[in-house]
């Protein structure tokens, strides 16, 4: 925009900038992390994360063309931890982006870190940590950018910030252990206890008659989607993800994990009534539901606090806005000369450990020893071969200002919500449910102005096609957005424009110390080799595979005998296995002692 300004030579133009500059300002938060207490739901008092000896943990604000500043220091004790700014670009300042293991190493205990960068885009987004399954334990918070030319402006009085999420009762750590573990060979995910708002329950809003709010609503569970609906009101969608669209009615929004919704809502004349709003979990995600579990959150639009709350109404069905017929308010077209395409294969298997795992294209993602941005910068030329960063990074490099497509089959009859780091991306083909993989020799119709966002449900069994421009050199993941999906591997890493960010990036020295304080390398391929960056001996490994022609169900037996013959036990039953011949089961033994590592 500066550049194409400056080139008409208009000097009005030119003092605008130069105002604009003049004013950024360059906001501060000193976070000190640390475990607090809490009981959001009223049912377990709990250790949850807070920043400052506060949970919830604070709203970041700023202005477009700010500078944020964070100083992080990590007092858990016990845990290290990230933060990661989601949907913020972090163009140029990839190292700031937050994803331990791609672009730092965790900041351990006692440990600080500076997360310093410049924000060039307005909207609403959210921060969170991003060290293994840590987020859900409370380290979730809002991040909201200005902008004092919104198109939006002239269009509301106030504006109110609204988060949904699940809620669990235990430490993340925990629930993490027994999800990945033979006893789950199903990989069912641990259910949430509660649906929170803002953090709470029973949420009261005013509002004033006349007046019109700008909601801006974000979804910073673990795991589930959330149906939401304003009784009495409707909403006037404006922005996704921080991409303004044009204004789309929506009488109820479904909102996955990690996206965001900013929508109007138009206060009635009267206040004779107040009104509830819903936050219902989409129970569909879980596997079985507990008959005590309450899949909703209720909050109310108070016009006259001495009114009651009335109950919200029971519906028949859940009927939400499909996001793919947004469009984006700067029409931005369909990108259709595409430069890269590749397609990622979603599934979930079982591993030689008995355990469920996630993969693309048959890969569970494993951390590299270095992170996968030190390993760009300290390879050299061979910073383009993705052989650099491991066999089980499902890493792809990506040339710049090259138009990318990423093909998502979904083989799984679970719905996931896909977010891509450092982009927000044109989502070009949504599938329905069960329609199996994408045929890229009969694509269907495209939009000519695409939906954009940087989160997007696929369904199941169903697919998607989403494009964007590499035009942010960095390392940038992407992965499914239920945190137990992150745990079990379900990562890709974009690999964009590795010789520029040579060119252009230079570590902080704090940054460098987190990995000396985690032991942890800072140099080489993925492996931590300097010398000859394609050899990948000592990187870090997933459990074997299964044996061929052994079934999760199998394994499940194997494992099951044996820990009941540990305990002498005489029958077995588990998920209906038949248990294993002693042939088998002698055969399995061996496989897996044999073991190749995928
Ligand atoms: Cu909300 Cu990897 O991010």
């Amino acid at each position: 925009m500066a550049l194409s300004l400056s080139s008409f030579i208009n000097p009005i133009a030119a003092l605008l900038l130069f105002i604009l500059h003049v004013n950024a300002a360059t906001v501060t938060y000193d976070f000190d992390i640390g475990w607090v207490y809490a009981n959001p739901d009223g049912m377990a008092n709990r250790p949850v994360i807070g920043i400052n000896g506060k949970w919830p943990i604070p709203i970041i604000a700023a202005d477009i063309g700010d500078r944020i500043i964070v100083n992080a220091k990590n007092s858990l004790g016990n845990e290290s931890t990230s933060l990661h700014f989601h949907g913020l670009y972090q163009n140029g300042t990839n190292h700031m982006d937050g994803p331990v293991g791609v672009t730092q190493c965790g900041i351990a205990p006692g440990s600080s870190f500076t997360y310093n960068f410049t924000i060039d885009q307005p909207g609403t987004y959210w921060y969170h940590s991003h060290s293994r399954g840590q987020y859900p334990d409370g380290l979730r918070g809002a991040v909201i950018i200005h902008d004092p030319d919104s198109p939006l402006k002239n269009m509301y009085d106030e504006e109110i910030i609204v988060t949904f999420s699940d809620w669990y009762h235990d430490l993340m750590n925990g629930l993490l252990e027994g999800f990945i573990k033979y006893s789950n060979p199903t990989g069912a995910e641990p259910v949430p206890k509660s649906a929170l708002v803002n953090e709470t329950q029973n949420l009261t809003i005013s509002m004033e008659p006349g007046k019109t709010y700008l909601f801006r609503m974000i979804n910073v569970g673990a795991f589930a989607a959330q149906y939401v609906w304003f009784e009495g009101h409707t909403m006037q969608i404006v922005e996704v993800d921080g991409i303004y669209t044009e204004p789309e009615d929506a009488d109820m929004i479904y909102i996955t994990a990690a996206q965001r919704y900013a929508v109007l809502i138009t206060a009635k004349n009267e206040t004779d009534t107040n009104y509830a709003f819903m936050g219902s979990m989409d129970e569909d995600l879980f596997d079985t539901v507990p008959a005590t579990l309450n899949p909703n959150v209720t909050g109310w639009l108070v016009y006259d606090d001495k009114k009651d709350l009335p109950a919200a109404a029971p519906i028949d069905s859940f009927d939400p806005f499909d996001d793919f017929a947004l469009i984006p308010q700067d029409k931005e077209k369909l990108f259709d000369k595409v430069d890269y395409s590749f397609t990622l294969d979603l599934k979930m298997d079982n591993l030689g450990d008995g355990a469920n795992y996630a993969f693309f294209n048959d890969i569970t993602y494993v951390s590299p020893k270095v992170p996968t941005l030190y390993s760009v910068l300290t390879t050299g030329d061979n910073a383009t071969n993705p052989l650099v960063y491991g066999d089980h990074t499902n890493s792809f490099v990506l040339g710049h200002n090259q138009v990318v497509e990423i093909v998502l089959n979904n083989n799984d009859p679970g719905k996931h919500p896909f977010h891509l780091h450092g982009h927000a991306f044109q989502v070009v083909v949504r599938s329905d449910d069960e329609a199996g993989n994408y045929d890229p020799t009969a694509p269907p119709d495209m939009p000519k102005t695409p939906m954009r966002r940087d989160t997007i449900l696929v369904r199941p069994d169903g697919h998607i096609v989403l494009r964007f421009r590499a035009d942010n050199p960095g390392v940038w993941l992407f992965h499914c957005h239920i945190e137990w999906h992150v745990s079990s591997g379900l990562i890709a890493t974009m690999v964009e424009a590795p010789l520029i960010l040579q060119d252009t990036l230079t570590l902080p020295a704090d940054h460098l110390a987190a990995c000396k304080a985690a032991d942890m390398p800072t140099a080489g391929n993925a492996a931590g080799n300097t010398i000859n960056v394609l050899d990948l001996k000592g990187q870090p490994l997933p459990p074997p595979r299964l044996p061929s022609g052994f079934t999760a169900r199998g394994i499940v037996a194997l494992v099951f005998s044996v820990i009941a013959a540990f305990l002498g036990l005489a029958t077995i039953s588990w998920y209906g296995a038949a248990p294993l011949s002693k042939e088998e089961e002698a055969k399995l033994k061996r496989d897996i002692q044999a073991g190749e590592p995928q």
